[in-house]
């Protein structure tokens, strides 16, 4: 049975169908970009240009509201909400996948790269950009690769020269196997704790020590409750920029070119502006004279790489030898 309709009735709801598709075009799409550092670090300028780019490539269609300082969400809860839909883009350091994949364990071995450079070179090479497709079955698409710095160990004892020196002491950790079984090597007690809760931790005494990079250090104050702060630049603190690979699929195709240039951009930018920062922020520590810099000599830092040797035999298997054997051929030019 045909359902018949008055002609000016049919013409009415076109119409009003008309109207409010048109009032949905124009809202902007809401891109929440949530991390845990100030604004003043790599990652924190970074985020900030994406939104400038975004919104300039994109206007009206596009709204990016950056989140720092966990103010959205903490470490340990920001990658639930991605895949919840509670934020479409996080920045976490490399060294929080491993519920994900443990192939991004290559970024947390200790003395796997001699310096950011060599580890922008793996990034760009093929076997690095195909890391970045390496949680896509979870729903994670990887967008770039964001640099901070180098990490310094730090303690709250006079002296930090010998890997012997921290045996014994309770060192704060990111979520990470890699670097648990790092400081189990080497005599320490590590002690998972989110990002948001490291000062107070240090502070208060729940943790002896550290492992930063300058611009975290500085910008959180973690040289005001660290008595030494050791240049070991024992492994790389970086980040994998990601989304909800379902949202990041579903957008609109121009949408979608937009954001990826802006974040071509953003990138470049804060990759620039990493080593630049954290070498300020190396100074700044420096003229505050709360916490001293140990600089240890070759024969110190051959004898922490030393010590920490053993683990990458133990995540060999998991992470692959091939891909550890590219990675080291990294550190030549
Ligand atoms: C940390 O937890 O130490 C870092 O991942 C924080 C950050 O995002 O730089």
């Amino acid at each position: 049975m045909k359902i018949r309709m008055p002609l000016i009735k049919t013409v009415g709801v076109c119409v009003a169908l008309a109207f409010s598709s048109a009032a949905f075009a124009e809202e902007p799409i809401i891109v929440k970009f949530s991390h845990v550092v100030a604004e003043n670090t790599p990652k924190g300028q970074g985020a900030l240009k994406f939104k400038e780019l975004a919104e300039a490539a994109l206007p009206g269609k596009v709204d990016v509201q950056v989140f720092p300082n966990s103010q959205l969400f903490g470490d340990g809860k920001e990658m639930e909400a991605l895949l919840l839909g509670d934020v479409q883009i996080i920045a976490p350091s490399l060294a929080k996948f491993d519920r994900y994949t443990k192939k991004l364990q290559i970024f947390d071995l200790p003395f796997m790269f001699d310096d950011v450079a060599a580890l922008d070179r793996f990034q760009a090479s093929p076997d690095g950009q195909e890391l970045l497709n390496a949680m896509k079955s979870k729903g994670i698409q990887g967008l770039a690769y964001w640099h901070n710095g180098m990490k310094q160990m730090s303690s709250n004892q006079d002296s930090l020269v010998r890997p012997e020196d921290i045996k014994g002491l309770k060192f704060r950790i990111q979520s990470s196997d890699v670097l648990e079984a790092q400081f189990r090597q080497l005599g320490a007690n590590p002690q998972k704790l989110s990002f948001a809760e490291v000062y107070q931790a240090l502070q208060t005494g729940v943790v002896d020590g550290a492992e930063n990079p300058w611009s975290n250090i500085y910008s959180q104050k973690f040289h005001e409750v660290q008595k030494t702060i050791a240049v070991t630049n024992h492994g790389a603190l970086d980040y994998m920029v990601i989304t909800n690979s379902g949202w990041w699929d579903g957008l609109p195709e121009d949408v979608r070119a937009g954001l990826k240039k802006a974040m071509a951009g953003a990138t470049e930018y804060a990759n620039q502006l990493a080593a630049e920062i954290n070498d300020r922020d190396r100074q700044r520590i420096a003229d505050a004279g709360k916490a001293k810099i140990q600089t240890l000599t070759k024969r110190d830092i051959a004898a922490w790489r030393e010590a920490v040797r053993p683990v990458w035999t133990q995540f060999a298997d998991e992470i692959g030898k091939d891909l550890i054997a590219k990675a080291r051929a990294s550190n030549e030019e």
